[in-house]
């Protein structure tokens, strides 16, 4: 994700989704230098492209769906959300990059050895931490709702629970406890904004020609999809644990909205999808 991101921030300004300025310091050494080579004027441009070619769907993805929740926090919190709870946060950098977040309290949950090598690197950055909380829990065995409890994340607000790219790779079991975690511990009126990718390209009962590649070599680097929803029943999925279905949209969708505009021809998976799911208000 952070070489994804750190692609898309070489792009000049007039046709960029996003800017990200940490996304190549959380890169390993070579896929810096492949950042950096997308940073070369003229022959820049054709690295993602190379990388598109040799992999096939993720970067397209990737990069609508960190515009669209972009989207989504900044517009919770121009309604008033004060509180965002980045769950398995990774290299995200939203609470540094964007603005918004800068006045807002920021709760980033991922496994501790995560959060040790990002601090890390934030430090060796001298970008600030007193925003940010750092909340160790591992979704296949802790209790979320304790966890947070145990910060000043306040019950009695409503949040923004951010959860990126990580539904795919945790079982079953986890993605429900923590969605019933979440809701335990939320106020009315918290919007939950998560990625998944579509059931059927698990077992293969879905085909999606613009990515079978793109699945291959997941399993491939030994990060195979464990998790999907299927769309269709999402809106029900989400109701058994007291949360309602706001919107559910593909990146192919989403990246046709953000990249038509600018005359970019990349062209994101339907397989890959952004929902936004709230907790809602009593009647
Ligand atoms: C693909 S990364 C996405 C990171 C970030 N949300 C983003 O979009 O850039 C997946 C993240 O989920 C976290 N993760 C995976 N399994 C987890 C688990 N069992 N408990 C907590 N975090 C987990 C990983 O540590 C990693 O940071």
């Amino acid at each position: 994700m952070a070489l994804q991101r750190a692609f898309e921030s070489a792009r000049p300004e007039r046709s960029r989704l996003f800017r990200d300025p940490l996304a190549r310091d959380f890169l390993s050494t070579p896929l810096r230098v492949v950042a950096e080579l997308a940073r070369i004027p003229v022959l820049g441009p054709l690295v993602p492209r190379l990388y598109d070619l040799v992999w096939p769907g993720p970067r397209p993805s990737a990069v609508a769906r960190t515009r669209l929740i972009d989207d989504s926090v900044c517009a919770a919190i121009r309604r008033g959300i004060r509180q965002v709870i980045l769950l398995g946060a990774g290299f995200d950098s939203r609470a540094w990059r964007l603005p918004e977040m800068h006045n807002v309290r920021v709760f980033e949950v991922d496994q501790p050895d995560m959060q040790t090598v990002k601090v890390a690197t934030l430090r060796q950055l001298r970008q600030l931490l007193d925003h940010v909380t750092f909340v160790p829990v591992d979704f296949e065995q802790d209790d979320l709702g304790s966890a947070l409890r145990g910060t000043e994340m306040r019950g009695d607000e409503p949040s923004m629970f951010v959860w990126e790219g990580v539904t795919n790779y945790l079982t079953a079991v986890a993605v429900d406890r923590t969605l019933r975690e979440v809701r335990a511990v939320a106020a009315p009126g918290t919007e939950v904004v998560f990625t998944y990718v579509h059931q059927g390209v698990l077992d293969g009962s879905v085909d999606f020609p613009e990515a079978r590649r793109w699945v291959r070599s997941v399993a491939g680097v030994g990060e195979a999809w464990t998790f999907g929803l299927l769309p269709d029943r999402l809106r029900a999925y989400l109701a058994t644990r007291g949360l309602q279905l706001m919107w559910d949209i593909s990146t192919a969708d989403a990246g046709r909205t953000y990249f038509e505009p600018l005359r970019r021809a990349d062209q994101a998976s339907q397989l890959y999808r952004v929902a936004l799911a709230r907790v809602p208000c009593p009647a």
